[in-house]
């Protein structure tokens, strides 16, 4: 039993002990900086989630934080194309077929407007001009409350809930493929247009695809450019319907989307 090092200054413990502090004394300098930058925001640094577009949401230092509620009806907002027809935060001007939202929404109550939102506001079998659309099982129960908390809120900026941007000079499909989604078609037609979202009331009880053999033996691009400049109500309204586009979208952008979906079989 040769104890070789039993006299002197335990070195070797020293060591260690300092290692041990040197690193936790890295992790708490490493744990400050990092809460330093999560709550200050706004002194001009370069970090990656100022300049993320997803994830920035209501934490972004360039808007004022609102509640998650609020946040998610913004976005809502967006994903539903109410900002393409009512105006970005609801101000208007895209149509004078429809209104501004955000002096009627103030005095409209949270019931009053969840039902417009629901079950739309008055269509007509036959709809000649733009008209609210009817969302009944296509916006979720929560998604509806979100929307009511956001314009309640007075339609506050909320970064990265902006509609998806149209890349120009790459062809008619892709700017149709954008614009299938910026104008909220993805909601009810699915993605890729395949249709299959419920829509109980309709005789057809499913939203259609707008692909396969049989969509374009009864549509021809003709047919597909009317149908979405007009709109379309087959059934007893309310039920969800095809929305009216005609002065909300340009005939342009409608050949873009005929020439989107064109290139889904
Ligand atoms: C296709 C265009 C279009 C879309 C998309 C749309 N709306 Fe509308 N909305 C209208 C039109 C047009 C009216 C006016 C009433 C009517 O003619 O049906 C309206 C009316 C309303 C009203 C009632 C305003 C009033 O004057 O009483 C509210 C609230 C509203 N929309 C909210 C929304 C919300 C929230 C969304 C998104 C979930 C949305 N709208 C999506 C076209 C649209
Ligand atoms: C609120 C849900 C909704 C939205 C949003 C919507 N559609 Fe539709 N669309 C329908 C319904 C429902 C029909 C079936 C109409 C009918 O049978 O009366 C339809 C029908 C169509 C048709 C004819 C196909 C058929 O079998 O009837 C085309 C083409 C079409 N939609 C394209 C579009 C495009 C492009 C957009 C986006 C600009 C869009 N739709 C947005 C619900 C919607």
């Amino acid at each position: 039993m040769a104890k070789r090092r039993n006299s002197g200054f335990p070195w070797s413990e020293v060591l260690i002990v300092g290692v041990i502090a040197m690193l936790a004394a890295g992790f708490i300098g490493v744990g400050i900086g990092w809460l330093a930058r999560g709550d200050g925001g706004g002194g001009g640094s370069t970090s990656a989630a100022s300049s993320a577009p997803a994830s920035s949401s209501a934490q972004s230092p360039s808007s004022p934080q609102v509640p998650e509620e609020v946040a998610l009806g913004a976005h809502a907002f967006n994903q539903f194309a109410c900002a393409q027809c009512h105006g970005d935060r609801g101000v208007g001007g895209v149509s004078p077929d429809v209104p501004a939202l955000q002096s009627i929404a103030s005095s409209l109550t949270v019931a009053q407007l969840s039902s417009i939102i629901e079950h739309g506001a008055g269509v007509s079998s036959n709809p000649t001009k733009p008209f609210m659309p009817i969302w009944h099982g296509v916006i979720a129960k929560p998604q509806i409350s979100e929307l009511v908390a956001y314009m309640k809120a007075g339609f506050p900026q909320v970064a990265g809930a902006t509609p998806l941007a149209v890349p120009a000079g790459q062809g008619d499909a892709v700017a149709g493929q954008a614009l299938y989604q910026r104008y909220g078609c993805i909601n009810c037609h699915g993605p890729n247009a395949l249709g299959g979202v419920p829509n109980p009331q309709s005789p057809d009880t499913v939203i259609p695809p707008l692909v396969g053999k049989e969509f374009h033996a009864e549509f021809s691009d003709q047919d597909i450019a009317h149908i979405i400049r007009s709109g379309s109500v087959i059934g007893k309204a309310p039920i969800v319907s095809m929305p009216h586009w005609g002065t909300i979208l340009t005939d342009a952008q409608i050949a873009q989307l005929v020439a989107y979906i064109n290139t889904l079989t």
